[in-house]
């Protein structure tokens, strides 16, 4: 499994997007003129007081508790190299980020593989006992399910460091089973990103919330001024109550094009869903998928590959949630793809 590989490369100029988790129509122009508006003062070498206030007042933590980063891709290489785990467990299917970090830093990787006739829902018991890491995704990529925050507290334990990946946590309504305000959880990292909701996976911008003792070790092992002035502006700005607001109006206009989506999907025989999606995402299992994808792309969209996600087999795309106008032409197109398939 190519553990490298990321949605952004299956895109092409003539492509529909439904590869990338990005939100549709980000950013927005609002924190495009903020950003913009904080260019003029680049020639400064960035200060995080501010950015660092906001999100510890978002999540109603203490600003040592925050460390800002370079998306949460960079979270999990400061994780990777603050700590020296004995034994690192990664839940899998997700994200291959994480695992990649930690194999990178020099670490082993143990996979635990949730499974599709399980709904891909988390089993406790199938993470050992002696992990001194682990690390999930909440909701997870590319599964889109969601583990109840019960579950992952009930993971934490003295000596282990437990990280969970929250990057797509914003896209929910009410943001259901966050630990991002769990000050309580001994060894909990919880990784968030402002890339998705936001638009910004090109400014790169993201942070982690944990213990002060775990925070200032991660920020020993991370280069000084690794958040840009823009990145820092636009953390300020989404953390304001009227990006809350925006936020939330989004999560719910998401829940109706998701259900819309798997509504004209489960008309398909031939493609089958697994487990509660409550994500930006659905994954989908179509047999021959490699070639369903391939002629998805002749028709102008671009979906993601599952087979690089360890546990998934070749059978797996992961399909993101748009407008119900691209949803349609998406289905028909994938209709007919189908159709010729059987022929
Ligand atoms: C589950 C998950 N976590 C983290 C990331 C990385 O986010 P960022 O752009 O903040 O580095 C991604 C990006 O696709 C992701 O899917």
């Amino acid at each position: 499994v190519n553990l490298d590989h990321h949605g952004d490369v299956e895109l092409g100029p003539e492509l529909v997007d439904l590869a990338v988790n990005v939100r549709a129509g980000t950013p927005p122009g609002w924190l495009l003129d903020e950003i913009t508006a904080g260019l003029a003062g680049l020639a400064a070498y960035p200060r995080q007081d501010q950015a660092i206030a906001a999100v510890a007042r978002r999540h109603g933590r203490a600003p040592g508790e925050v460390l800002l980063t370079a998306g949460a891709a960079e979270a999990f290489v400061l994780i990777a190299r603050a700590f020296e785990p004995r034994r690192a467990v990664v839940v899998h299917p997700q994200f291959t980020e994480p695992e990649l970090a930690l194999r990178n830093a020099g670490h082993e990787v143990e996979q635990v593989l949730l499974t599709a006739a399980d709904g891909f829902r988390l089993d406790p018991a199938g993470v050992p006992a002696d992990a001194d890491l682990v690390m999930l995704g909440n909701p997870t990529n590319p599964t889109a399910v969601l583990h109840p925050a019960e579950q992952l507290r009930a993971l934490a334990r003295p000596g282990r460091v437990l990280v969970v990946d929250e990057a797509f946590m914003d896209a929910l309504p009410g943001e259901p089973a966050s630990l991002a305000a769990a000050a309580d959880v001994e060894g909990l990292v919880v990784v968030r990103s402002l890339t998705k909701t936001w638009g910004l996976a090109g400014l790169r911008i993201g942070y982690l919330l944990a213990p002060a003792s775990m925070v200032r070790a991660m920020a020993a092992v991370q280069p000084h001024w690794a958040v840009s002035t823009p990145a820092l502006v636009a953390t300020v700005a989404c953390c304001t109550d009227r990006a809350a607001d925006e936020a939330a109006t989004a999560a719910i206009e998401l829940v109706r094009q998701r259900e819309y989506l798997t509504d004209q999907l489960s008309r398909l025989p031939a493609v089958r869903m697994y487990g509660e999606g409550r994500a930006p995402f659905v994954l989908v299992r179509i047999a021959g998928a490699r070639l369903v994808r391939e002629a998805l792309r002749d028709k102008g969209f671009a979906v993601r590959r599952g087979d690089t996600f360890p546990g998934l087999g070749p059978d797996w795309l992961r399909i993101a949630v748009r407008p119900e106008r691209v949803t349609d032409a998406f289905v028909d197109a994938l209709r007919v793809v189908l159709a010729e398939a059987i022929d």
